[in-house]
């Protein structure tokens, strides 16, 4: 998800608050000459989106490490895998917080959820509260229905494309919205018991609701972590939103979470009122916890933040990987990724399907996949599109 767009990139950011007038500070990397007071922003402004620019800069200084102020932080970036563990392995125990941002503070609900959270006691308690009670392997083997309920799911809509609905179709399928839909479905699923919000879809995809849900979750994705003007300038913020971030992803998050936060809601009041006596799902876990304890807001917050890595990493995973299945990367040290069981299970899980299920072709007329990247972001400036034909006995295919 998240945290991770720039593990993909190779690209490691790192902010560091200026430590003024120390003469036995160590050099920093090297960079562009920043202004007095405002650094390299207005370069920022000027050369959208940020990211591209920083590799710029690296490429035109020949540089793999480099050094860019912004306001009074140091954004140090790193191109090269080798560096990258000296912050990710080396020097882990320095460097593995998380910066103090306003889509960071947002999407945690002001920092009461784990991968979000710059290091504290509260990161560690809900740490170990994930890894112990909610993605242990006991409740991974728990969950198994769940997911292959969702495996099977992603057969049948499939199959009812490409086949079934051939006329319409032509067999052609859109590999982003089914392996979206997929990681979306499997998340809901564990964690609500249901796949859908609402009424949901007879074919196996998605209703209204669920669609709203993916389109403010990738809005949230595409914000997290993004280099927002106010983060350099916090006093800034109390005036305006500069370039609009906050309220895309405020809007995001509130669209997002209303259809969540509502089954939070009601699922607490059931506990409460003595409706519901059987853990099913591991929101009931959530709020049955005992040791600690955690309150309706932090339930909320902390499955928000786990929807979002589930969402995205996996699907994320599937579009990019190779013939050696090496390129999951769930990171090391304090950090590392707490879902790499289920991460990993539904990544080769969902890979398998799809390639025992069914054949795989360029759509006709196509003689290329264009590998093209988006400039905003680092998805496929189109997405993959396949013709697609069942390889496996016609009653082997749910159509319930
Ligand atoms: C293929 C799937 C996945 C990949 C590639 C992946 C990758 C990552 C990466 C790179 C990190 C950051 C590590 C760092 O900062 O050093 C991370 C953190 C995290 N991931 Fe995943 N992830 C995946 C799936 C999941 C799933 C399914 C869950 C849970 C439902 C999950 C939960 C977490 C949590 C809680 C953290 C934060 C750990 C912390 O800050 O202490 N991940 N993941």
């Amino acid at each position: 998800m998240i945290v991770y767009g720039f593990f993909l990139v190779s690209l490691f950011i790192y902010w560091l608050t200026r430590n003024n007038g120390s003469k036995l500070q160590p050099p920093l990397p090297p960079g562009p000459k920043p202004l007095p007071f405002i650094g390299c922003i207005i370069n920022m402004l000027r050369n959208k989106p940020t990211f591209r620019w920083i590799h710029r800069l690296m490429d035109e200084m020949k540089t793999k490490i480099i050094c860019i102020r912004l306001g009074n932080i140091h954004v140090i970036a790193v191109s090269d895998p080798i560096i990258a563990c000296k912050f990710l392995k080396d020097k882990d125990a320095i460097f593995s917080s998380r910066p103090d941002c306003m889509s960071g503070f947002l999407t945690s609900g002001g920092y009461l959820s784990t991968v979000l959270v710059p290091m504290s006691d509260h990161w560690k308690i809900m740490r170990k509260t994930l890894a112990t009670n909610i993605l242990s392997l006991d409740k991974h083997k728990w969950l198994q229905d769940k997911r292959d309920r969702e495996a099977d799911n992603l057969l049948r809509y499939i199959y009812k494309r490409c086949h079934i609905d051939a006329a319409v179709t032509r067999g052609v399928v859109n590999v982003r919205t089914v392996v979206q839909q997929y990681s979306s479905n499997v998340i809901r699923n564990i964690m609500f018991g249901s796949r859908y919000f609402g009424k949901g879809n007879a074919d196996g995809g998605p209703g209204d609701e669920e669609i709203e849900h993916v389109d403010s979750l990738l809005t949230v994705l595409g914000h997290l972590y993004a280099f927002c003007v106010t983060d350099y300038f916090p006093w800034l913020r109390w005036i305006t939103d500069f370039d609009g971030h906050e309220k895309i992803i405020r809007n995001a998050i509130y669209t997002a979470r209303k259809h969540q936060d509502r089954l939070v809601d009601e699922r607490i009041q059931e506990w409460k009122d003595g409706v519901r006596t059987k853990e099913d799902d591991l929101l009931d876990v959530f709020i049955n916890l005992k040791n600690p304890r955690l309150t309706g807001n932090q339930i909320k917050a902390q499955i928000f933040e786990l929807i979002l890595a589930t969402f995205d990493n996996p699907a994320n995973e599937v579009v990019l990987t190779d013939h050696n299945l090496q390129m999951l990367s769930f990171s090391t040290g304090r950090r590392g990724c707490a879902g790499v069981l289920l991460g990993s299970t539904m990544t080769v899980m969902l890979l398998a399907r799809l390639l025992q299920g069914f054949t795989w072709e360029l759509p006709p007329g196509e003689s290329y996949v264009d590998l093209k990247e988006n400039i905003q972001d680092l998805m496929k400036a189109n997405p993959l599109l396949a013709l697609v034909k069942p390889r496996l006995s016609h009653h082997l295919y749910p159509t319930y």
